[in-house]
């Protein structure tokens, strides 16, 4: 099955209105004859509304690159007494079509977990938004010849239980934490290789045919000097891109890439 390719810039906590429009206008001249591409920017919250207001008539795609959602009484929250969360009923009511969950650096720092990640991919599917899940190890992990066991416990963990057809619309970013803003990026062999195993245990979990769909982004350190070769691998469907998503330039030549 070929996999049309998907590249998308995760902003993170990055980029005030007016630099966000900045980007936006930078970034869509230079992506509009691209069509084979699936494309898509994740800014912060506050820069939603302004970017899709931007993305009119355009096919880049909106992303966000968090959303909450816990489980109560067995139903899926979407609305109510949570200070400062946004579920995805909202998000989609925003206009995005895809949510980052699972990043390392909610991991690290905000507590997420495997079975958080797993109820905010249910919330998701319930309201039509498809998400982005991250998977990745440490380098300490890595050093300690973990990863394959790193990355089996975050899928199992995240994926429990899941409709395979929604799974299929689903895309999974790998990202080693040690590639995330270190400039040292995997090589395509070390991507491929967790790509490979990642793609095992979905058809493991929800047969051939879902596995051969889902699309698979590498993230971590992919600039316009490696993308090429990334994406040159068979199960390297796209990427996840971080510092170079915010230059219009880098981001573009990063999609020219996957061409
Ligand atoms: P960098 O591209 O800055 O390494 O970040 C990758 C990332 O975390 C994307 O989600």
């Amino acid at each position: 099955m070929s996999r049309r390719k998907f590249i998308a810039g995760n902003w993170k906590q990055n980029n005030l209105l007016a630099e966000s429009a900045d980007l936006v206008n930078e970034l869509l001249p230079l992506v509009q004859n691209i069509k084979s591409v699936d494309i898509a920017v994740c800014p912060p919250f506050t820069s939603l509304a302004l970017v899709k207001d931007r993305l009119r008539g355009s096919a880049v795609m909106l992303g966000a690159q968090n959303a909450y959602a816990v489980e109560a009484g067995g139903k899926l929250v979407q609305s109510g007494a949570y200070t400062g969360e946004v579920s995805p009923a909202m998000l989609k009511d925003a206009g995005c079509e895809w949510v980052i969950l699972g990043h390392s650096e909610r991991r690290q720092y905000f507590g997420e977990t495997d079975a958080k990640v797993n109820a905010k991919i249910r919330a998701c599917y319930e309201v039509g938004l498809k998400p982005i899940i991250c998977v990745g190890e440490t380098l300490e992990e890595r050093d300690s010849n973990r990863t394959a066991a790193v990355i089996d416990t975050q899928m199992r963990g995240c994926f429990a239980n899941l409709p395979a057809a929604k799974v299929a619309e689903s895309v999974i970013a790998y990202e080693p934490v040690w590639a995330i803003g270190t400039g040292r990026t995997a090589t395509p062999a070390q991507a491929q290789e967790v790509h490979a195993q990642i793609r095992k245990l979905l058809s493991e979990l929800f047969g051939a045919q879902t596995a051969a769909a889902v699309r698979i982004q590498y993230g971590g350190s992919m600039k316009p000097e490696n993308a090429k070769e990334l994406l040159a691998q068979p199960d390297i469907d796209g990427g996840l891109i971080g510092g170079a998503a915010l230059k219009a330039k880098s981001f573009a030549d990063i999609i020219s890439a996957a061409v």
